[in-house]
């Protein structure tokens, strides 16, 4: 089943949390894009690390980003994502952020590309195929 965003909320995972701060604002004192972009950045190459078990990949590419509401100072923000399509190399991923209490959506991206690196700093095949849980790679059942 999908929300009113077209995002599937039972495999979109909202792993992180981020509190909207005053050095997180904009002139209009509302959430600066820009900090809002740079917490889904680092939450995409480490949900794709976890993910492809590989410390070198990195954000290849973005799609159209859809700035939908804002947060003001205060507000807790979680950022969620959900695995499109394992490639070669590549993980394409969807995102949303959106309000921790409302459940208002702040920004959907369709496309994010992560690229799984070799040591020599090119793409490398990252072999996998599904997504996998670090709890039941420890052998846990949570
Ligand atoms: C990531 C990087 C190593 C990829 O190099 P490349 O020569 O473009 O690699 P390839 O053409 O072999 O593509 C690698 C994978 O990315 C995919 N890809 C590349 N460009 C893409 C694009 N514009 N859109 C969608 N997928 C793309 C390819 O389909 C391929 O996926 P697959 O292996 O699953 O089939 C290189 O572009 C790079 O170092 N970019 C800078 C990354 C970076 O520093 N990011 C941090 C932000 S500044």
């Amino acid at each position: 089943m999908t929300n009113f965003t077209g995002l599937n909320p039972d495999t979109m995972r909202f792993n992180t949390r981020k509190w909207v701060r005053p050095e997180d604002l904009n002139a209009n004192q509302t959430l600066f894009g820009g900090a809002l972009l740079s917490w889904i950045g680092e939450e995409a190459v480490l949900y794709s690390l976890i993910q492809l078990e590989n410390k070198k990949v990195v954000m290849k590419y973005m799609s159209e980003i859809n700035f939908m509401s804002t947060a003001k100072q205060g507000d807790i923000v979680e950022i969620g994502m959900e695995v499109v399509k394992f490639g070669q190399s590549s993980l394409v991923l969807k995102c949303e952020a959106r309000n921790k209490m409302t459940h208002e959506t702040l920004l959907t991206v369709d496309q994010i590309i992560v690229v799984n690196l070799g040591s020599d700093g090119k793409p490398k095949a990252h072999g996998k195929t599904k997504v996998e849980y670090v709890s039941e790679r420890l052998g846990g059942t949570d």
